[in-house]
């Protein structure tokens, strides 16, 4: 049987801050198989970014319980490994494009070097791939045109606005044939119209294969795309839906299992306390 992308299990973190241990992580489960996309939401402090944070490596991971990338423990994957698995997006797009460059030139690069998935890939693939650029920058004006971008190709990337800079590091992903992405509150800094474009994007992805782990806070969005959904509080899993489930689930179903989580959580600390 294929092995799923992610497969945690009762999962542990805990950050040590200002003399003190900070649980972010008690026990989190998530199953993230090959090709879903799969929505991972919880109110802020949840664990969410500290998941994602442990599997792209940013965090190193030294708590309980079991993560496996494509089959294969955490515990034991180098950054190389990790990053030939997964490609992160993060809220701040300026991370994976170089300003300097055109935004042609990302997409040259992208295309010419798809197996360059670490985390500055477009600065080593410029040393390695420039000369092919000029060849085929036109090819490209169709694919910016259909996501609005057309009149930014010969554009340094320093021009690009954040919303479109996020359009722009979704199509490069797709150029590069990105197997995992994982996306921590990827539209947040976004407007409706290229959140719009951005989630086009994501679908054709993830129809082309591309596994989605991606963090949300707007359950409408959550509810609305993707396969599969986790919900998350105070480092546990909540629920996870897939299928018909994910398809008939409802924001205000997942506001009301975070309320209740935070009721039980607010009330097992007054019974600690008291
Ligand atoms: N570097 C850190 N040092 C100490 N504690 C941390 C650190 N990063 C996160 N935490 C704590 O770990 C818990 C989980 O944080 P995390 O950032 O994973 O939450 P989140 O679900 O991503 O929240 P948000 O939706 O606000 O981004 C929180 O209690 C947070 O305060
Ligand atoms: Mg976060």
């Amino acid at each position: 049987m294929e092995c799923d992308v992610v497969l945690a299990t009762g999962v542990t973190h805990q950050y040590r801050a200002g003399g003190r241990n900070v649980d972010a992580l008690r026990g989190l489960t998530l199953s993230v198989p090959r090709g879903s996309w799969t929505m991972l939401v919880g109110r802020s402090g949840a664990g969410k970014s500290t998941l994602l944070g442990l599997l792209s490596g940013q965090i190193e991971w030294y708590g309980t319980g079991e993560i496996s990338l494509e089959g294969k423990s955490l515990r034991v994957l180098d950054g190389s490994s990790r990053a030939r698995m997964l490609f992160q997006v993060r809220q701040d797009p300026l991370t994976s494009t170089a300003p300097d460059l055109t935004v042609a030139e990302h997409l040259v690069l992208a295309d010419s070097c798809p197996e360059s998935r670490q985390k500055s890939w477009i600065h080593r693939a410029r040393d390695t791939c420039f000369p092919l650029r000029s060849a085929h920058t036109g090819s490209f004006s169709s694919l910016l045109r259909e996501h609005g971008l057309a009149e930014y190709l010969d554009a340094p990337v320093a021009e690009l606005s954040g919303g479109e800079r996020q359009l722009l590091v979704l199509l490069l992903a797709h150029l590069r044939r990105v197997p995992f992405l994982i996306l921590d509150e990827p539209l947040s800094n976004v407007d409706d119209v290229h959140a719009r474009r951005c989630l086009e994007v994501l679908h054709r992805l993830n129809q082309a294969g591309t596994t989605i782990l991606m963090v949300t806070h707007d359950l409408h969005v959550a509810c609305a795309h993707g396969d599969r959904l986790a919900c998350v509080g105070a480092g546990r899993t909540l629920a996870e839906f897939a299928g018909a489930a994910k398809n008939e689930l409802a924001p205000s179903r997942l506001w009301e299992l975070m309320e209740t989580a935070e009721i039980n959580i607010s009330s097992a600390r007054g019974a600690v306390d008291a």
